[in-house]
């Protein structure tokens, strides 16, 4: 049997790089698509490819699907992993700066999946992985940005469930806990460029003095445990439409479906008090 052709967004370091050689152990046919290209060395070596690849450039989305489809013929499953965290107070952050992470988080996920869906729909088949986040659930303080734009792409998966599932297309959410990758040094540079001389700056003092000194509680899971609900969420027969996991993964979206508001507003601020 042929192979499965999996097309992997942000696969230079963290979630994504673990995911590519996972899948390259398991038999698929791997493409990682970053713009570290030089950074998915492991993939090349393990006999995955390596893709240039910004999600916020068009023709780099254009280019990087089209190559893939020229080689493989088709492509069974995209996982839409590239992201990061703008954090740094509402006030602070410019509108050029947020436009960025809604380009990035947001456009970048939605044309990646309008690039693919001819194909998918013409073979009848196909499954689109979105990795959200517990910040597409929960809130946490400077990241409004953020948070938003894992909202977004779990009503955008959610509703689009139901526009492409009767063709084949299956709709997969996967909602990361805290995950130990470049994730957090990026967090850290984010909040301290926008917000760590501003008014808000006690806030994000505090802030990463506890991302700097977590307790032992805090530290986050291995990006193994996220690979393996990808791997899920492409190899069962019916998938779930979320699959949850690492470190508080479960816990803090069931707290902020039980609690009131205020009481888990309450909870996060006095977390990083
Ligand atoms: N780590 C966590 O605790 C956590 C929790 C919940 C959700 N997540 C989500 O998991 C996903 C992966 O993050 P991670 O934790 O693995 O962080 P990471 O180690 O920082 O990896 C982020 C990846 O995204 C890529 N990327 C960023 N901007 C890009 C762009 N414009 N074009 C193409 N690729 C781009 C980066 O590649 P280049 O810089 O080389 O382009 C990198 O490969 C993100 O969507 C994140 O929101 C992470």
């Amino acid at each position: 049997m042929k192979k499965k052709v999996v097309l992997i967004t942000g696969a230079s370091s963290g979630i994504g790089k673990q995911t590519a050689l996972d899948l390259l152990a398991a038999g698929y046919t791997v493409y990682g698509g970053a713009r570290r290209v030089n950074a998915m060395s492991e993939i090349t070596a393990a006999g995955g490819h390596a893709l240039s690849l910004d999600v916020t450039v068009d023709a780099s989305m254009q280019a990087a699907v089209t190559h893939v489809l020229e080689i493989e013929g088709r492509i069974d499953v995209l996982v839409n992993n590239a992201g990061y965290g703008l954090y740094g107070a509402v006030e602070d952050i410019s509108m050029e700066v947020a436009r960025k992470q809604v380009d990035t988080n947001i456009f970048g996920l939605a044309r990646m999946t309008q690039l693919v869906l001819p194909g998918m729909r013409e073979q009848g088949s196909g499954r689109i992985i979105n990795i959200s986040s517990i910040g597409g659930t929960v809130h946490t303080p400077m990241g409004a940005w953020y948070h938003g734009t894992k909202f977004f792409v779990e009503g955008f998966t959610s509703t689009m469930r139901l526009e492409v599932e009767d063709r084949g297309i299956y709709m997969v959410l996967v909602a990361p806990g805290i995950i130990d990758t470049g994730f957090g040094d990026v967090l850290g540079e984010e909040i301290t460029r926008n917000s760590g001389n501003g008014p808000y700056a006690d806030l994000v003092a505090k802030m990463i003095n506890a991302a700097q000194n977590p307790s032992p509680s805090l530290k986050g899971s291995h990006p193994k445990v996220i690979s393996d609900a990808i791997r899920r969420g492409i190899e069962d027969a019916k998938p779930r439409t979320i699959y949850r996991a690492g470190k508080f993964g479960y816990l803090l979206p069931l707290m902020r479906r039980i609690l009131p508001h205020r009481a888990f507003d309450w909870m996060m601020k006095t977390a990083i008090r």
